[in-house]
């Protein structure tokens, strides 16, 4: 007689299965692998994307990457994210340093947000040193490269996992 093998139980603590985390890119990110190299490396986005949805299959969370030029499209992407995503990895380009749109954007949804960037853009132009948006986020992952990515994705999911309530 088969039998059928129960369930295991949900561990305490540990990201649900179903935790789906979106990852937004902006302006002129599309052009990694060949931009400035020297600065961002050498890495693709499609591949940095790649990376993600295995490191996300490896953690047990879905991963939803999109890229856009245009700040009114990452507004809507973030505006949209409420009760479809559980968290989101920001790298808004150089809107990081510009824009309260997407600043409003992140508060208006509060579904956590975790800014990203492949260089240091404080130890970079002075320029680059304010960002408009770190005040909505819950936390920073910059320097790293394309590996920024890939460790903002890990905190986070540990941030959400940690989460009380
Ligand atoms: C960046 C840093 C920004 O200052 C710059 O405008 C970018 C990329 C980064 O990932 O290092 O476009 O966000």
């Amino acid at each position: 007689m088969a039998t059928k093998k129960a369930p295991a139980p949900a561990r305490r603590g540990a990201p649900a299965a179903r935790t789906r985390i979106l990852v937004l890119s902006g302006p002129n990110l599309q052009l990694l692998g060949t931009r400035e190299p020297d600065v961002y490396g050498r890495e693709t986005l499609a591949g940095i994307h790649a990376r993600l949805r295995a490191r996300g299959a490896e953690l047990g969370v879905q991963v939803t990457a999109r890229q856009s030029n245009h700040e009114g499209r990452l507004c809507d992407w973030i505006g949209g994210a409420r009760g479809k995503f559980d968290g989101i990895l920001l790298n808004a380009a150089a809107y990081t340093h510009t824009s309260l749109a997407l600043l409003d954007a992140i508060k208006a949804v509060a579904v956590p947000c975790v800014e990203v960037h492949l260089s240091n853009p404080e130890a970079r132009e002075a320029y680059r040193h304010a960002s408009r948006i770190a005040p909505a986020c819950v936390a920073k992952v910059s320097g790293f490269g394309a590996d920024s990515y890939l460790l903002a994705l890990d905190g986070l999911v540990r941030w959400l996992a940690s989460r009380p309530g």
